[in-house]
């Protein structure tokens, strides 16, 4: 087994270029990577590839299906990211919509906290949520154009918990699940007639949600829309997102400089 291990090791001589993620994030976080990133450029002659956070989170769908190309849509549910994205090719996108306030990650995190269970909140309501019933009434907010708002739903939950301490909390949980799948799939729907793109990714950490991927597999199943969604352990942050994107950059050209730096508010366009 140890050797099974030692031999699956890729060695430095075997890595074409050093890709790390400089934005959007917290600097401090950023500054580690981009700081090893340039050394270990530097000391391999090796270019550097700066890779922005959130396409690195599209591009976990690359290893998922490794048929998929853009263009298509993809829903961003990450921890502090919520957008509709065209991706229109590997190194081009264009955000359609994006939320107003919480993202939707946040607001999942803040529910589990107010009903007690803990962070990262999103998996906890994602089991507490199976053993309730969506059977309580949750605001949505109505915007016309592709934006999100989920500090409103947020509220509301936080606001029923304070009520009543007593709430069944898996009821909560499922109602609180089952309005913000409502609402991407909503959104999903009209940016897919806006676009007239059926090609559906769904990515960022919220996407490894049950209950949000099978109301995306009924979409799919009733509309002529096709949905892809990374397998479990690549929806939340991980290297090889990071490095598959990071690919495209590199043969598209984009190599940085040793001088490049952590952009925390680094927008994707
Ligand atoms: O994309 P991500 O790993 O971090 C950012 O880049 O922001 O997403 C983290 C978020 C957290 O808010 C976490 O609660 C949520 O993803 N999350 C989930 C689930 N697993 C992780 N939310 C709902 N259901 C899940 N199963």
């Amino acid at each position: 087994m140890k050797e099974a291990v030692e031999k699956a090791k890729i060695q430095l001589n075997e890595i074409d270029a050093i890709a790390c993620t400089y934005g959007p994030g917290l600097v401090g976080a950023l500054l580690v990577g981009v700081s090893y990133a340039k050394a270990l450029s530097y000391s391999l002659n090796k270019p550097l590839i700066a890779v922005n956070h959130i396409k690195g989170h599209i591009a976990a769908n690359y290893i998922t299906y490794p048929e998929l190309e853009p263009p298509f849509l993809c829903i961003m549910m990450s921890g502090g990211n919520t957008q509709i994205i065209h991706v229109k090719d590997y190194t081009k996108f264009e955000v359609l919509g994006k939320t107003r306030d919480d993202a939707i990650g946040e607001a999942f995190d803040k529910v589990a906290r107010v009903i007690g269970l803990g962070y990262p909140g999103g998996p906890k309501i994602d089991k507490l949520a199976k053993e309730g019933k969506p059977n309580i009434v949750l605001p949505k907010v109505h915007l016309d154009n592709l934006d999100f708002s989920f500090s409103g739903i947020k509220t509301a939950v936080i606001n029923l918990n304070h009520k009543d301490p007593n709430i069944n909390k898996a009821n909560l949980a499922a109602s609180f699940e089952k309005t913000v799948s409502e609402i991407l799939v909503e959104k999903t729907k009209k940016a897919v007639i806006q676009t007239n793109i059926n090609k559906i990714v769904l990515a960022g950490g919220v996407s490894a949600n049950t209950y949000i991927r099978n109301e995306f597999d009924k979409l799919s199943k009733k509309e002529k829309i096709k949905v892809y969604y990374p397998e479990l352990k690549l929806c939340t942050d991980n290297a090889a997102m990071i490095s598959t994107c990071g690919y495209y950059e590199y043969i598209s050209g984009n190599i940085a400089e040793l001088t490049l730096n952590a952009i925390p508010n680094l927008k994707i366009e």
